[in-house]
This record gives structure tokens, C-alpha cells and sequence, in this order.
């Protein structure tokens, strides 16, 4: 999966999978725990990723490789239910794969939603967490190599997350009364736990969690020139001073308890998001 003819191909053979006509509004990834979501896809057809040629296909825990198209709350969205991680082996181009087919698809928008560990101590577990920036500590990019036919050679980054996309999933979190923190995303490429001198280190360069994917989907959407909002279920405290071992089964069982969540959230957001994605 390194050159855009793979991508492309790739692309049409989802289409050509998917129901006549159907063309996403919004790209959405779940990460770890998270693929429970896809119960709030109405009318949902689905596209394993072992059917899309060389497409990536991930091995973690929870994730269920495959692509749902369908609607939420009347909205047409292109989900992947898993996502693959550089942890696993694969190169940044290969992590950023899914959000690439899924601009070819024709989506303008994407949610990222993954799980973190929140390293902001006023962060509980279980809540959910706008991404309002991040850092990239993974040391990859899926930009390197030769110049992409389509985007930009050098994307702007500073606004990688979609200022009015913030603000409109913040008003539909207030109506929901439903709790969510907004802060940095850091991202590294895992798949160990952090040292404690990192945890100490990612706090003070600006971080509220840390997890091990959704930076480098975020760099090629900015590029593809998709819309982003970014959703961190923060599954574990990951406190420098107080640190214990992480159980990945904790993890995903933070993550799904805390879908529920998350597919209100998404429910009573996705209708705003169009409304501002044609206005
Ligand atoms: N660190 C890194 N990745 C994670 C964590 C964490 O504490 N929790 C969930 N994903």
C-alpha cells in the first residue's frame, strides 16, 4: 500500500461494493473498543478490508477490519471499524490508507476516534475528549517520499483540527449534558506503555493524553484537504507520580463502556456537521 494508484484501486473496488449512489458525507475511524459505534449506522453495508486489494489489514485486539457504509442520523458516513497501527509493522503510508480511500470516496469531513490515557490530572476516566491539537512523537509521517499528485507538498498543520467542528460537537456535548474535555493529543508509536519519564515529558511539552495512533491519519486527511475532529476516550490515567501497569482488556473495556457515549455524541452532531459542510 505505498503509491496512490493502490489507494485508488482500492477505492474503486469499495465503490463498486457499495450501494449505487452512495457517497459519504464523513469519514469516520474507531479505534480500540470503539467499533461498537456502527450501531448507530442505520442501513449499514459492509466491506471487509481482506475484499479491497492490499488494503491493511489490523491485527490489535478489537479491531474488526472492515469498512460500514450507511447513515448517521440521516448523514452518509464511510466508517472504518478498526484501523491499523504503526506498532503492528506498518509504514505511516499504510496507517493512512483508510482516510485516503475514504477522500476518494468523497467524503469533506473525517472523525478520528480513539483510546488514550489522559495525562491531564483533571481528566477522568471514561470521559470523552475533543481533540483540539496534537503532537506527533510517532517519528513518521505519510507524507515523506514523492510529492502526492493531489494536496499540498508542505500542508499547514495549525489548524489541523477544525476550529467550527470544535465548537459545534462542544454545543451538541452541552445539550447532550454529557461530559467532554477538549486538549492535546500526544501521538507515539507504541506499542510498549510509557516510562514514567516520558509520561512526565509528554505532560510538559503540552500533552492531556497519549495514545498510539490518530496523528498520522490526521496529517493525510489535513492533506487530502478533509475537515477533522478528533475524539479521544480517555480509557486510563497515565499520571507520572502515580503510574500502575496498564491491562489492555481495561483499555477496550473503558472504551466500549464509554461508546455509548460517543454514539450520541456522533447522533446529535453529524446533522450540524452537514449543515456546516454546505453552508
Ligand atoms: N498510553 C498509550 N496509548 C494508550 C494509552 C496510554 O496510556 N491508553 C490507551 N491507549
Amino acid at each position: 500500500m505505498q503509491n496512490a494508484e493502490k489507494v485508488q484501486n482500492c477505492a474503486r473496488t469499495l465503490q463498486s461494493r457499495l450501494p449505487r449512489a452512495f457517497r459519504p458525507d464523513v469519514g469516520l475511524v474507531l479505534g480500540t473498543g470503539l467499533g461498537g459505534v456502527v450501531e448507530a449506522v442505520d442501513d449499514p453495508c459492509f466491506v471487509p478490508y481482506t475484499e479491497l486489494p492490499d488494503f491493511p489489514v489490523s491485527g490489535a485486539p478489537s479491531h474488526q477490519g472492515r469498512f460500514v457504509a450507511g447513515r448517521i442520523s440521516g448523514v452518509p458516513v464511510l466508517v472504518q471499524q478498526g484501523r491499523c497501527h504503526l506498532y503492528e509493522g506498518r509504514t505511516a503510508a499504510e496507517v493512512a490508507a483508510g482516510v485516503r480511500v475514504t477522500a476518494l470516496c468523497g467524503a469533506g469531513s473525517l472523525i478520528v476516534a480513539n483510546a488514550a490515557g489522559a495525562l491531564n490530572p483533571r481528566f477522568e476516566c471514561g470521559t470523552l475528549m475533543l481533540i483540539d491539537d496534537h503532537i506527533n512523537c510517532t517519528g513518521a509521517s505519510p507524507l515523506t517520499g514523492p510529492a502526492p499528485a493531489g494536496g499540498l507538498r508542505f500542508p499547514d498543520m495549525s489548524r489541523a483540527y477544525d476550529p467550527e467542528y470544535l465548537r459545534l460537537a462542544g454545543d451538541a456535548a452541552l445539550r447532550l449534558a454529557l461530559r467532554l474535555e477538549k486538549g492535546v493529543y500526544v501521538g507515539v508509536a507504541g506499542p510498549q506503555w510509557e516510562t514514567r519519564a516520558e509520561t512526565r515529558l509528554y505532560r510538559m511539552m503540552g500533552g492531556d493524553a497519549v495514545g498510539m495512533s490518530t496523528v498520522v491519519e490526521v496529517i493525510a486527511a489535513v492533506q487530502a484537504g478533509l475537515r477533522v475532529l478528533g475524539i479521544s476516550c480517555l480509557t486510563n490515567r497515565n499520571l507520572p507520580d502515580c503510574m500502575v501497569p496498564v491491562a489492555v482488556e481495561e483499555v477496550i473495556a473503558a472504551a466500549e463502556r464509554a461508546g455509548a457515549d460517543l454514539c450520541a455524541l456522533l447522533r446529535a452532531l453529524l446533522p450540524r456537521l452537514r449543515c456546516s459542510l454546505s453552508g
